[in-house]
Parts: C-alpha cells; sequence; structure tokens
C-alpha cells in the first residue's frame, strides 16, 4: 500500500511513520511528503530520506478551495491508497473531505471527544482532567471528529505545564500513528456502515 503524508511543520508524526516503513514493521510506502507551507523542515527531512515532497503554501491561494484543489491534484499524482493527516494545521473543505472519504486519517492531540481544536493540553489542564492523550481517527466533515480507530493515553501529572503534557503526548503518538499505519497497510482497519471503526484481528 502506499500512503502521502500532508504535514505543516517538523512532522515528528510522518518522520515516525517513514521509519516505520523503512524498518518493515508496516508494510507500505511512504510516496510523498505534502505540506501547507512552501518550505518545512520536516520537508527537508523526508527529502533526505528519498522522498518527494511538494511544498504548498497555502497563502498563495486566493480561497480554501483553490487551496484544496491544487493539494488533491498533488495528492492524486501518487495515487496513495491513504492520506494520512500528520500535524496539518489546515481546515479541509467538505468537497476536498468526501473526495477522499474512508482513506483520509488524522491524528489529535487530545482523547476526542474531549478537547476538539487548538490548545488541547492547555483545555485538558485547565478542566483538571487526569487522563489525557492523543486520538486517530477517519476524518469527516466535521473538525475532529469521525470514527476513532485508535486511541493512546497518558496521565496527567500535578507539575505538568501544557509543554511538559505535550511531550508525554506527542510521544504517544509516535506509538499510535505508526501502529495504526501498519494495520492501514495490512488492509485490516474497516468503517462499518454505522460508521464505526472494526480492525480485523484485534478482539
Ligand atoms: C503536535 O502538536 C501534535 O500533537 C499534533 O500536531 C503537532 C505537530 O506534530 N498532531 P508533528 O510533529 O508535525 O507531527
Amino acid at each position: 500500500p502506499r500512503f502521502v503524508i500532508l504535514i505543516s511543520g517538523q512532522g515528528s508524526n510522518m518522520q515516525a511513520i517513514v521509519q516505520a516503513c523503512q524498518s518493515g514493521a508496516c508494510n507500505a510506502e511512504v510516496a510523498a511528503v505534502i505540506a501547507s507551507r512552501a518550505e518545512t523542515s520536516g520537508m527537508v527531512w523526508a527529502a533526505g530520506q528519498g522522498i518527494e515532497t511538494i511544498g504548498l503554501a497555502h497563502t498563495a491561494y486566493p480561497s480554501r478551495d483553490a487551496f484544496d484543489e491544487s493539494l488533491a491534484a498533488s495528492i492524486d499524482l501518487f495515487d496513495p491508497d491513504y492520506v494520512l493527516l500528520a500535524g496539518f494545521m489546515r481546515v479541509l473543505t467538505p468537497r476536498f473531505v468526501e473526495r477522499y472519504a474512508g482513506r483520509l486519517i488524522n491524528i489529535h492531540p487530545s482523547l476526542l471527544p474531549a478537547f476538539p481544536g487548538l490548545h488541547t493540553h492547555a483545555q485538558a489542564l485547565a478542566t483538571g482532567v487526569q487522563a489525557h492523550g492523543c486520538t486517530v481517527h477517519f476524518v469527516t466533515p466535521v473538525l475532529d471528529h469521525g470514527p476513532i480507530i485508535a486511541q493512546g493515553v497518558v496521565p496527567v501529572l500535578c507539575d505538568d505545564t501544557p509543554e511538559t503534557l505535550a511531550a508525554r503526548v506527542l510521544s504517544m503518538e509516535h506509538t499510535i500513528y505508526p501502529q495504526v499505519a501498519c494495520w492501514l497497510a495490512q488492509g485490516r482497519v474497516h468503517l462499518t456502515s454505522d460508521q464505526r471503526v472494526q480492525i480485523d484481528g484485534v478482539t
């Protein structure tokens, strides 16, 4: 199977997935890394791994639709089985999401449905939750929603700051996203008719 990974910045989740594919832990090929900016450190790293990279400066487009059209055209050059959003900081139009329905995946740094949107770690600390984490889910037109594929849970510690909590969650992201990528590559992840996720071989 072939993945295209979309990033906006450092792309540490992308790097974890690329490394899982290179080590053979995940039987898939990362055909391209596409960024929502002309240049990002994640693109430089991916290019160093011999992966095709495309930088689309969203600021260069007159509308969200125009950006999404260019993004879709870039993605379709590689004909991927799955499109993985990894630290991708753009809201995608419903038309784009529908185009990739069932094969568009995202990771969000909270235990959805808790804390959608930004600043999830500050939200978690402000709310006083004792468990926090990250969620890998199918993307639907509703932001930070969509059928949940996997979640990773981390404790909130009494002296946590948004930064220390973010680092603990990010480390967990680097565990569960490659795990999901491996399941996707094995063709084990299915969306049921009632929009639930079924993973073959996982009871
Ligand atoms: C991080 O905040 C992560 O929690 C979220 O996106 C941001 C950047 O991730 N998924 P990455 O290092 O670019 O993968």
